[in-house]
């Protein structure tokens, strides 16, 4: 919800009547959040979107989680992990806590039923692939190093045009772009490592007009339902307002460098309740003659932080590969393995990408995280005697 969109065919005001062309009423939609006090949308279907067939159970297997017990520093090579499927089946959860879930996707196949998460936005990271999201506010094109945000209740379908590897949190709450950035007003500031026109939106397509039997996967913190509904959920002729999903790839990212090292808020992309994100993409080093370009050793006493790492040369951590999973825990020191400090010392640049997120209370661990731990990581700083 970067700034106000419209798309289509709208009325002159909102809420009055707004006519087919067979004479009908289009049916008017609020799409909105917080209730009726946060952002929202206006969008006009051809038929209402509340037509239910039926509502069936959703046998779903709901994925427990353990306590990171002992307390550690965790490596999950979720490059390892076999799967496949669609881009919601595929899905398989690696870390989770009452504030958000990480899962990884390995999605081979389009969805043929649509999906609508109503207990939080989701915010999809796509690692490798392309394709289309189909939406009610319009297709919204992938491509590999897109975040895509789909705020709650956004109903639609991944269409992979390839392969996708997607890494995807999904929040209680709001996913948003950090205060920091914008002004009274809600428009990015002159600091800020992005701007308006890096965001994609979705492009309206002509509206589905076809009556029918249409399944919606529906999830809601914890409940869910298969929604059988008459109307196709994209047949809108036009829609407005400040809430759609919407895309920014890591390459429009302006990273913030300094004479010495930049800790990770200087790296932030979005915010969420219990949450933060930062991405770290390629860019040049500190300019001080005698700066460390790696990071310091440290505890983030208050917040599990979780590395993904995308592409290039992860200089500061041994063994992790692409697809690779950290989890630094609250408390847990970590910092440069042995050597890195050294090695890096006159490096100018980096060609790294990964993503991160701080979550503020503790992550439990899921099964597929179990499933692809490397165990011995909490061991990888110790110090090896030469020769
Ligand atoms: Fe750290």
């Amino acid at each position: 919800m970067p700034s106000y969109v419209r798309a289509g065919a709208l009325p002159h005001k909102r809420h009055i009547q707004f006519r087919r062309p067979d004479g009908g009423l289009y049916a008017e939609e609020l799409f909105s959040t917080k209730g009726f006090e946060s952002v929202y949308s206006l969008l006009y279907h051809l038929r209402p979107p509340t037509a239910t067939l039926e509502v069936r159970p959703w046998q779903r297997a709901v994925e427990p989680l353990v306590a990171n017990d002992p307390l550690r520093n965790r490596h999950f090579k979720t490059q390892t992990l076999s799967g496949g499927g669609d881009a919601i089946a595929a899905r398989r959860t690696i870390l989770g806590n009452a504030d958000v879930t990480i899962a990884v996707a390995d999605a081979d196949r389009p969805m043929t039923a649509f999906y609508r998460n109503t207990g939080g936005d989701e915010l999809i990271f796509v690692h490798r692939g392309a394709g289309t999201i189909e939406t009610p506010f319009g297709d919204l094109a992938y491509r590999a190093h897109d975040y895509l945000v789909i705020p709650t209740g956004t109903t639609y379908r991944v269409l992979p045009s390839s392969a996708t590897r997607m890494l995807v949190y999904a929040s209680s709450g709001s996913v948003t772009i950090p205060r920091k950035y914008r002004n009274e007003f809600g428009q990015l500031e002159e600091h800020a490592p992005y701007y308006e026109r890096d965001f994609r939106v979705p492009v309206l397509k002509a509206p589905v007009d076809a009556p029918g039997e249409y399944e919606v996967l529906v999830t809601n913190g914890g409940r869910s339902a298969v929604y059988v509904v008459q109307n196709h959920p994209c047949d809108v002729i036009g829609w407005d307002g400040y809430c759609y999903p919407y895309a920014f790839n890591l390459d429009e990212f302006a990273p913030i460098t300094g004479k010495l090292h930049q800790p990770p808020p200087a790296h932030a992309v979005f915010e969420a309740p219990g949450a933060a994100f930062c991405a770290f993409v390629p860019r040049m080093f500190d300019y001080h003659p005698l700066a460390i370009p790696v990071p310091y050793n440290h505890s983030s006493v208050d917040c599990d932080e979780v590395l993904y790492y995308v592409s290039g040369n992860f200089m500061s951590r041994r063994g992790v590969e692409e697809g690779s999973i950290t989890l630094h825990a609250a408390g847990a020191p970590h910092g440069p393995q042995p050597g890195a400090v050294e090695s890096s010392l006159g490096k100018t640049s980096t060609d790294e990408i990964a993503v991160m997120i701080d979550t503020f209370a503790p992550l439990q661990i899921g099964s597929a995280g179990t499933a692809c731990e490397e165990p011995s990581y909490f061991r990888s700083w110790i110090e090896v005697p030469a020769g």
